[in-house]
């Protein structure tokens, strides 16, 4: 059975400008939510779109459409709906390593908060879409940057520092970022044999988030990323005929990566 999971109201208590596109929007209430939880956003009159809890009271988002777009037009005092905390996170044991690009460090913001992470690789196009950088270099044991063009750290991807960590080193490696970044993690876990130690977490569109309506069904396994993941195994993904390939928009159909 599928439980009713209230919106609720939360009012907006600070707004950080992490980058040029991604903000991250502090609310008046804190959630029980483990990294890697995600909840439902309701923007009052434009739609409920998912995110991931970047802390217990917090969102971080990047602009790339209409409802993010308004998100950022909301100033401090203004009210929006959360729905969650929803689906299963990250199950960080042993060792643990975070690899994120992009705005893909938001759900693995809380490893770091509640000391889970031992090592965490982050990757961005350019230095100054380093999502949490500095506040990483404080909180971090073992901080690794790579941003594709060299303006700071690494000069190219985090598949490289990945290479270099060793990953059968670690019992956790708990990804987030585009899907053609975790698809090349997932290469490489595979080929050192630990794709089992490999947790990815998904982005897919959603319209329900609680498992009903079937919009984020994954491909050939039938599993809703939204109530079986989104974080998925290595091994889960390794016998799924969509990760890496394409996604589906709001009316189902294929959209090639
Ligand atoms: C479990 C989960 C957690 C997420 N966490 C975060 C987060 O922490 N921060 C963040 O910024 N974003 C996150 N996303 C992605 C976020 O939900 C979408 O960016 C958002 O729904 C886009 O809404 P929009 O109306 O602004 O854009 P639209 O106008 O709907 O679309 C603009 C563009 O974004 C693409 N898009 C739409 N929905 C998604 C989606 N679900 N995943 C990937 N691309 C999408 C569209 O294909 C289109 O190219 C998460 C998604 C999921 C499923
Ligand atoms: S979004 Fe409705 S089943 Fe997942």
């Amino acid at each position: 059975m599928i439980e009713e999971i209230p919106s609720e109201p939360v009012v907006i208590t600070h707004i950080i400008h992490e980058t040029p596109s991604i903000r991250t929007f502090e609310f008046s209430r804190r959630f029980e939510a483990q990294a890697g939880q995600f909840c439902m956003v309701w923007v009052p009159g434009v739609d409920e779109i998912p995110m991931a809890f970047s802390a217990g009271n917090a969102i971080t988002v990047q602009k790339v459409g209409e409802a993010t777009g308004a998100l950022f037009s909301l100033t401090e005092g203004d009210v929006i709906g959360i729905k969650g905390p929803l689906g299963n996170g990250f199950s960080p044991e042993g060792r643990v390593l975070a690899v994120a690009g992009g705005v893909g460090a938001a759900p693995l913001r809380p490893l770091v908060t509640y000391g889970q992470a031992d090592t965490f690789i982050l990757g961005a196009r350019t230095a100054e879409e380093l999502l949490y950088a500095g506040e990483l270099a404080g909180k971090a044991e073992d901080l690794r940057i790579a941003t594709d063009d060299g303006t700071r750290g690494h000069h190219g991807f985090v598949t490289a520092l990945l290479e270099e960590a060793d990953p059968a080193s670690y019992d956790t490696i708990c990804v987030c970022g585009p899907e053609m970044m975790m698809k090349a993690v997932l290469g490489i876990l595979d080929a050192h044999g630990v794709a089992d130690r490999g947790q990815f977490s998904l982005h897919r569109y959603m319209k329900c988030g609680v498992g009903i309506c079937g919009s984020c069904c994954f491909d050939s396994s039938g599993l809703r990323v939204c109530r079986d993941g989104p974080v998925f195994t290595g091994d889960v993904l390794l016998r799924s005929s969509e990760f890496g390939r394409y996604s589906r928009d709001a009316a189902g159909r294929r959209i090639p990566f």
